[in-house]
């Protein structure tokens, strides 16, 4: 079901769908070109199966359609208009992002077992704001930096950027809903606007990276 619906600003728009319909259910609702039937046919879970046809359903909502979406060769997805899109799916929930700026989203289920592999993707300047003595409070704001991290991957798609050693979070609070995030990357120095929310178990993050590079 549609979950929500929010527009940011004029140009913007965020698409929640809550995955609760079967795959037939699903499968009568879209219209899908043949090379995304290809793609559905190849996919071996049904948990993946529905989230890809909800998000077939989100652009439904939006006023564009599976056949104006195109992925590049590294997975990435593009519209056939100027409209940026990002998409994200996590078990229950999927996401769209579109927007005039270029923009990346992520969704992640909240699970204790991010503390194991922190020190993987969060860099020392992150730690120094994070306090692991408040368990959740700690597994929710290190999701939200993994959110982060994966929406701005998404925007850059460039090789060899690492989580840890290029993409740094500024400090935040839960409450704030809102930080900065900067990508270090060889010439590169690029900063973008983040936004956060918590939707059920789940961290919904999107970005949006600043000037046009
Ligand atoms: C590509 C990647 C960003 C996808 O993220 P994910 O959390 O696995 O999955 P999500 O559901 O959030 O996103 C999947 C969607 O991202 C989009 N996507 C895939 N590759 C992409 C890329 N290279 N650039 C932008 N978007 C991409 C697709 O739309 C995909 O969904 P679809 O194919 O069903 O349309 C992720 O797999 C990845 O490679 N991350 C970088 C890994 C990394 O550096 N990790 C460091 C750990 S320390």
């Amino acid at each position: 079901m549609l979950y929500k619906i929010t527009q940011y600003n004029p140009t913007t728009k965020i698409l929640i769908w809550k995955i609760t319909e079967s795959f037939d259910e699903l499968f009568s609702q879209v219209i899908l070109k043949e090379k995304t039937l290809d793609r559905l046919q190849s996919m071996k879970s049904e948990v993946h199966k529905r989230a890809f046809l909800s998000v077939r359903k989100l652009l439904q909502e939006s006023r564009h359609n599976d056949l104006q979406l195109h992925y590049d060769q590294f997975g990435k997805p593009h519209l056939e208009n100027e409209t940026h899109i990002s998409i994200t799916h996590s078990f229950d929930f999927s996401a769209i992002i579109l927007s005039d700026e270029n923009v990346g989203i992520d969704i992640e289920l909240r699970r204790e077992k991010i503390i194991l592999i922190a020190n993987k993707f969060v860099d020392n300047s992150e730690f120094g704001f994070l306090d692991k003595k408040k368990e959740e409070d700690y597994v929710s704001r290190l999701t939200v930096i993994w959110g982060v991290k994966e929406a701005i991957f998404k925007i850059r798609n460039e090789k060899g950027i690492s989580f840890k050693d290029h993409i740094f979070v500024a400090p935040f609070e839960m409450k704030d809903q809102k930080t900065k995030a900067l990508l270090t990357f060889g010439n590169l120095n690029i900063e973008f606007d983040i936004c956060f929310e918590e939707i059920e178990n789940y961290t919904l993050v999107y970005a949006f990276q600043k000037g046009n590079r």
